[in-house]
């Protein structure tokens, strides 16, 4: 018999036998996108190291989350650029400071047409850089930090934000901030648990977006990108301190820690396809070295593939349109 028996390629003969057979598939729904405001601008401002992101303005950013709610992304996650920073980041717990405002103003422009959430972390309000407050010792003092987080979570939630992301990897975050929510009456409040948050060079132009500060690294609180275990085990303490949804982040090369975590929660698991990854592919596609629509679709399947249930993505709502021309 010269035949092969079996033949994987008969259901890869046409469009529609492939359609039939796939196994993944990208819904606007699943995509959430960040977006970032700054303080004291009147129109949006380019990101060098991210072409095509923007620092928004509040105008901006109302018009952004609107044309996001239109294409069918399910939420936006908030990050504020204040113009001032200060040791503790006083202007993450000022109602007055930008990503209090922002969330304010946003909550009310989109109503319950999509999901609006926060970032939960100090980096962008200090101005050391680093995600916490410093001890006398000069390093991240955990628990100081927590009570922080959770003033920080308090407004937040008055502030109208309906999913908390809790990115700060301290220890006991998730827990602190349930118990002060729950306390002050915000027990319809989500959190997000960045539980698995690597040490990544793959941030990068996230700091240049951010206009982060930090002169050092914070291997000290994110994971070693070496340890595939412990991810799982950060995702895991999240889920029985009462997070509502667990994170992988970076997602593109953590897919195995992502795959892990999917298949031990049982809380919805995201994952964050950070600045890094979005830009790495900008780059590789100006040069023309890469086919850019495929490269975006590519990757971001290979994210739900490996087990996320939501991909924030730079990329969101340009994806959410492409998705909505194929149907
Ligand atoms: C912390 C935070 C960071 C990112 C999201 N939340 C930066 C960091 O931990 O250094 C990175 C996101 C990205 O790179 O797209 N506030």
């Amino acid at each position: 018999m010269n035949n092969p028996l079996i033949r994987p390629r008969r259901l890869r003969a046409t469009p529609a036998l492939r359609r039939l057979a796939t196994e993944t598939r990208l819904h606007p729904g699943d995509l959430v996108l960040p977006l970032f405001v700054r303080e004291g601008t009147a129109q949006a401002l380019p990101i060098a190291s991210m072409p095509g992101v923007m620092q928004h303005s509040l105008d901006s950013a109302r018009r952004a989350v609107v044309e996001a709610a239109e294409a069918g992304v399910s939420g936006v996650m908030l990050f504020g650029v204040p113009e001032k920073r200060d040791a503790i980041g006083s202007g993450a717990t000022d109602p007055d400071g930008i990503l209090n405002v922002a969330t304010r103003v946003l909550a009310a422009e989109v109503g319950d047409a999509l999901v609006v959430q926060t970032d939960l972390c100090l980096d962008e309000f200090t101005d050391h850089g680093h995600c916490g407050v410093l001890g006398s010792d000069g390093r991240v003092d955990n628990d100081a930090t927590v009570k922080r987080y959770t003033e920080m979570a308090l407004v937040q939630a008055g502030s109208g934000s309906q999913v908390l992301g809790l990115s700060g990897m301290m220890d006991g975050q998730v827990a602190a901030v349930r118990e002060a929510l729950d306390d002050d009456g915000y027990s319809d409040t989500a959190v997000l648990a960045y539980s698995a948050k690597y040490a990544s060079a793959f941030y990068g132009p996230f700091r240049d977006a951010v206009e982060s500060t930090l002169d050092g690294d914070r291997r000290s609180y994110q994971l070693d990108p070496a340890n595939r275990r412990e991810g799982v085990r950060e995702a895991l303490l999240d889920i029985a301190e009462g997070a509502d949804v667990v994170m992988v982040k970076p997602a593109g090369s953590y897919l195995d820690v992502l795959a892990d975590v999917a298949a031990l929660s049982d809380i919805p698991v995201w994952a964050y396809q950070v600045s890094g990854e979005y830009s790495m592919i900008e780059a590789a596609a100006a040069q023309g070295w890469i086919d850019r629509r495929r490269a975006v679709e590519e990757s971001v399947l290979s994210i739900k593939r490996a087990g996320a249930d939501v991909v924030l993505s730079y990329w969101a709502v340009e994806l959410a349109t492409w998705i909505n021309e194929k149907e």
